[in-house]
């Protein structure tokens, strides 16, 4: 659906031009030049960044996109929004074929494709199966302008296209709503994208999970009818090597909060509970569709807090796989239960040899950076380092808090080796827990994504509902790592 073609093969009837306000006359159509210089409404044309003008003329239609003063300092998130507006646009006006035309800039051309062609690939998402009228999608044919037609633009065009359709699948398990998207749905959609796109899913129903002595993840799940289904998927890249990049994801399919109870505001989008596990379900697709030539273990421990009368309680004291026990505090906080019984599993029988976890873990997350970036933390800074390359390259950007050592006092309890709460704060003393669980100094990163996994309106080069955020940061350490 997108070609890279020579002007001479444009034959599009719109065109759409990404612009900086320094745009050189002598490459536009006389009459588009015609148009911007003397416009109707006299209202000037800013090429501010991420403006659309759609005009109309006898014989074309053009989509003229702001891309800002200047093409030397523009960043990957500017051009982004550019192109998110751009497309929204070309979406309202029923544009079905179309020429894009790309002007120098300080990115990479191979960039501007890339995420061009991500860009289309996402803002074709909609999730519309419940809605009696779907939308109707018409945009068939792009050619992206380029006279120098070469293998690496084309590749790069399906790399982001094939990178894209993983984040739409993450987009898709969040979005679903929870009545739906049940722990055994969840694993039945991972296994589907096993069979999909190449990598084994095992998965471990109740008995096998109280086999491997997971009781903290157990307890979690037990006051929901929704039984708990461990999920652990494979994929092989490089058969050689016993190096393995582990991924553990919060499979929360939906959390009440439990009998520590959420408000009803606090509650209604906690289907979004497993926007850890859909992000590295997205992040194992994207990586076996690339056949990226390393090994990577992905595991979720999916199930739901509700509560019943055998739920468990505030005060219950919980014993984790790892042999450690945890006094619950607050059922609310019921996300680091589960994570750091995968945390053990993921280490003890999957032999990882490094792990990053994500998780829609603490409100405290976007307190502190708000719906910017993901809150990270590492024991690790060479690990760390490449994850913030990947980040550098996908644009999601994460920020890195402290491990002090006095926050470990915070994590202790009277009756119990440890407690789930430990007051302020609260993004970090969740980390702290979870480090507690990391065996033998493993290089480790956790990755907070409960700010940033979903919009409740568009925002940024974001649409209404769940970002998909982390995916294609996930997919570009493994290759970071496969090097
Ligand atoms: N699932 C929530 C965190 C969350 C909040 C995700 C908002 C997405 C959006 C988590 O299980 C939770 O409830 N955390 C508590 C922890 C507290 C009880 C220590 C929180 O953040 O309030
Ligand atoms: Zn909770
Ligand atoms: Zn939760």
């Amino acid at each position: 659906m997108i070609k890279i073609k020579s002007a001479e093969q444009a034959m599009a009837n719109t065109a759409m031009y990404f612009l900086f306000k320094t745009f050189d006359e002598s490459k536009l159509p006389e009459e588009l030049v015609a148009i911007l210089n003397n416009n109707v409404n006299q209202e000037r044309y800013t090429f501010e960044l991420g403006s659309v003008k759609f005009i109309e003329t006898a014989t074309k239609k053009y989509i003229v996109v702001g891309m800002g003063e200047s093409p030397e300092k523009i960043t990957i998130g500017d051009y982004r929004l550019a192109a998110f507006k751009a497309l929204k646009c070309a979406k309202s006006e029923k544009i079905d074929n179309m020429d894009v035309y790309f002007v120098e800039c300080g990115l990479q051309k191979a960039y501007l494709y890339k995420i061009f062609a991500e860009m289309v690939v996402t803002g074709l998402y909609t999730f519309d199966k419940y809605k009696t009228k779907k939308t109707k999608c018409y945009l068939k044919e792009i050619a992206i302008i380029d006279d120098n037609q070469n293998s690496v633009l084309e590749s790069v065009i399906e790399e982001g296209k094939n990178v894209a359709e993983s984040v739409n699948i993450t987009r898709y398990l969040i979005d679903e709503p929870a009545h739906y998207m049940t722990p055994k749905k969840l694993a039945l959609e991972a296994q589907e994208n096993g069979k999909n796109y190449g990598f084994e899913v095992e998965l471990f129903k109740k008995s096998a999970i109280q086999k491997l002595g997971m009781n903290a993840y157990l307890d979690v799940a037990k006051g929901s009818s929704n039984k708990p289904y461990l999920i652990v998927m494979r994929y092989r890249g490089d058969k050689k090597s016993d190096k393995i990049l582990g991924l553990v994801g919060k499979g929360l399919t939906y959390d009440t909060g439990g009998y520590s109870i959420k408000s009803t505001e606090g509650m209604k989008l906690m289907q979004t509970d497993m926007g850890g596990a859909a992000t590295v379900i997205g992040a194992m697709t994207a990586i076996a569709k690339a056949k990226l030539e390393l090994n990577v273990t992905a595991v979720v421990a999916a199930c739901e807090n509700s509560i019943s009368s055998t739920a468990y309680r505030p005060g219950d004291i919980l014993t984790t796989m790892s042999g450690k026990t945890i006094l619950c505090e607050n059922t609310d906080a019921e996300g680091r239960f589960t994570l750091v019984d995968a945390l053990t599993y993921i280490q003890r029988k999957e032999k990882v040899t490094t792990v990053v976890d994500v998780a829609t873990l603490t409100g405290a997350a976007g307190r502190s950076l708000g719906d910017v970036a993901s809150l990270t933390l590492s024991n690790n800074d060479d690990l760390y380092s490449k994850l913030q390359n990947a980040a550098d390259v996908s644009g999601e950007k994460i920020w890195r808090m402290p491990f002090f050592k006095e926050y470990d006092e915070q994590i202790k309890a009277t009756f119990a080796d440890y407690t789930n709460i430990g007051g302020d704060p609260g993004a970090i003393i969740a980390g702290v827990l979870l480090k507690a669980f990391v065996e033998n100094n493993l290089p480790w990163i956790h990755i907070d994504i409960a700010s940033v996994a979903y919009k409740e309106k568009e925002k940024y080069y974001y649409n209404e509902g769940a970002t998909g955020y982390g995916v294609r940061m996930l997919y570009e350490l493994a290759k970071l790592i496969q090097e």
